[in-house]
């Protein structure tokens, strides 16, 4: 199965990723944390990337859409999360075959509460929620157990770029999927669990 996952910063699309991997064996790619690990090496193009990414734009599409290639080679089941962002990274990926792409729905107003109570483990790879999916300890990931912390672009003038991105370069995206007949929207404001149960039932028609 290979899946797109769209929707706007905060939608819900790395934590239902990382349910439908963990649940169904499929890898999931997320190029917004592969360019956080990037950031992280401090290699040149890290620093780069950090300053796009810390202003809310996008990184060139030529190089996310080589990293995501490169990933997907010899792969059978994925999710892409959060990718393609642009029509040009959408028309660089037509030879990939897609068999679903899921846009989360979710106004700007409650992305920014959901993304003020975010907080990722300091490898950035878990996200917790601070009232709706809290870690076990406080402060502490449950996974790795390292410090819980603010992600730099999670600042409220960031968020606000971000979303502007998301809908001049990532609502056509939607569209274009649409007009081939793949696209199914869900309703990503409602809780967790039922967001859930709404992707599985479309993916795997799971109730
Ligand atoms: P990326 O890391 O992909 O950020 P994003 O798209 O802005 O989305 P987020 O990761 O912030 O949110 P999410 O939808 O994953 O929500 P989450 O599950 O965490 O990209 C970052 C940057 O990298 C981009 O701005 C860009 O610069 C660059 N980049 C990435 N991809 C690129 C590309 N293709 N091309 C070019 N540049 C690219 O949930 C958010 C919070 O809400 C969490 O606290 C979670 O616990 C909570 N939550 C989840 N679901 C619910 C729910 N149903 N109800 C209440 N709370 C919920
Ligand atoms: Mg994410």
């Amino acid at each position: 199965m290979k899946i797109i996952l769209l929707g706007p910063p905060g939608s819900g699309k790395g934590t239902v990723s990382d349910q439908l991997s963990q649940d169904f064996s499929l890898l999931h790619i997320s190029p917004g944390e592969l360019l956080r690990e990037e950031v992280q090496k401090g290699t040149s193009i890290g620093k780069k990337i950090k300053t796009v990414i810390n202003e809310g734009k996008l990184v060139p599409a030529q190089f996310v859409v080589e990293m995501v290639k490169l990933e997907v080679e010899g792969t059978k089941d994925y999710i892409l999360d959060g990718f393609p962002r642009s029509v040009d990274q959408a028309k660089l990926i037509d030879d990939l075959p897609i068999d679903r792409v899921i846009s989360l729905e979710v106004n700007e107003e409650d992305v920014i509460t959901r993304l003020a109570n975010r907080r990722v483990c300091s490898r950035g790879q878990h996200s917790y929620h601070l009232t709706i999916i809290p870690p076990k300890n406080e402060g502490v990931c449950d996974v790795d157990g390292t410090p819980l912390v603010r992600r730099p672009d999670d600042d409220p003038k960031i968020i606000k770029e971000r979303f502007k991105v998301f809908r001049r370069e990532t609502e056509p995206v939607i569209a274009y999927y649409q007009q081939k007949g793949i696209l199914t929207s869900i309703d990503a404001s409602k809780n967790p669990k039922e967001v859930y149960a709404a992707v599985k039932k479309i993916v795997f028609n799971i109730k």
